[in-house]
């Protein structure tokens, strides 16, 4: 077995999970990356600097391995299923791979007594707002099977809490966006359902038009308003997190967004405005279960682990999503 302390990162060669990476190996942290490729991409995993396994989640004889090769002093968990309308016609996907899968890397920590969890949780936890901004005790009762999922494995944390001290952070995200700066890596899913990337794709004519789905909303432009949080400040998130349960913190649930929201409509201008080109839009009707206002209440994520967001603004969201959409890799890793 190596001798330094070693991070396994599930779900790493996805979105959130490689920028992570990236931020993190800037501290030094050795890493090993599982992911079994089935939505992310090996390219964006800086092979060479971490120990890349491809793998699933729910083979035990894999996580033994990394385990037994390897001190894993805490697991930092994005690997899931992802899409919430998939997960409302297909719910048993999400129960797999969200709940059932990842018993088995909680059982190996058990085995090997590795204590510490990072757990990418999200608002759609707490379902419709009864209140904005969203608190971490705003009540959960999420709405769609894909909420449900992180729901329950939260619950799942709490119980593996009490039975052998397994220490978690649940990191509830709101809308993450953006790229890394340096173009080099992205956001590039198949399909993809985040507004941003789909106004910069219509702008590039990949797609037709963006469909804007209600325009009759009880908000200033009558659009959706929701809370974008740049994906290298949940990098940051999930460092501070780590160092918050190495310095032997309890467990805990941070909410992650910056407290301020933004339009559909605000977007798209902005996006416009970036590009100098118009975006194509088609207006549909409002979608069933889409909130009019999604907003975090990110305070408590300041008090817990000393962490706000640094791009409030979504412009530098949609700067890097261009940067990535029209540089070398035109936002797709190869395939
Ligand atoms: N993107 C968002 O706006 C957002 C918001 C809230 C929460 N989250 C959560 O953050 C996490 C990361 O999201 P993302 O946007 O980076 O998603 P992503 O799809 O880009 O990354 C998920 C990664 O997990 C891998 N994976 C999935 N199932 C696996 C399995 N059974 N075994 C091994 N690997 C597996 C995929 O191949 C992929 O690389 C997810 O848990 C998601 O639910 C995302």
């Amino acid at each position: 077995m190596e001798s330094q302390d070693t991070i396994l990162v599930t779900g790493g060669a996805g979105y959130i999970g490689s920028h992570t990476v990236r931020q993190l190996l800037k501290r030094n942290e050795k890493m090993v990356v599982l992911d079994n490729l089935s939505y992310g991409h090996e390219e964006a995993v800086p092979v060479g600097a971490v120990t890349f396994v491809r793998g699933e989640l729910a083979d035990s004889s894999t996580l033994e391995s990394i385990f037994t090769q390897h001190r894993i002093d805490a697991v930092l968990h994005f690997a899931a299923s992802t899409y919430v309308g998939e997960s409302v016609s297909d719910p048993l996907k999400y129960y797999r791979n969200n709940i059932a899968a990842p018993l088995t890397v909680l059982e190996t920590m058990q085995r090997h007594q590795c204590k510490r969890f990072i757990f990418s949780s999200t608002c759609a936890t707490y379902g419709d707002p009864q209140k904005i901004p969203m608190a971490e005790d705003h009540p959960q009762q999420p709405v769609n099977p894909y909420g449900a999922s992180k729901w329950m494995l939260e619950r799942v944390l709490k119980d593996c809490d009490r039975a052998w001290g397994l220490k978690s952070v649940f990191l509830r995200y709101f809308n993450a966006s953006g790229c890394d700066p340096n173009g080099e890596i992205g956001e590039d899913h198949d399909p993809e359902t985040h507004l941003i990337p789909r106004v910069l794709m219509a702008i590039a004519g990949e797609i037709p038009a963006i469909t804007v789905f209600g325009t009759d909303y009880p908000t200033p432009d009558g659009t959706c308003i929701r809370d974008y949080i740049h994906v290298n400040d949940l990098a940051s998130a999930h460092a501070l997190a780590l160092e918050h349960l190495r310095k032997g913190g309890e467990s805990t649930a941070v909410n992650l967004g910056t407290g301020r929201g933004f339009s559909v409509t605000e977007i798209i201008k902005t996006a416009e405005d970036i590009t100098g080109k118009r975006v194509p839009v088609e207006y549909g009707p409002r979608r069933p279960g889409d909130p009019s206002e999604l907003i975090c209440d990110p305070r408590k994520a300041k008090e817990v682990l000393g962490w706000e967001a640094v791009h409030k603004d979504p412009r530098s969201h949609i700067e890097g999503a261009w940067k990535w959409l029209t540089g070398p890799k035109r936002g797709r890793y190869s395939r």
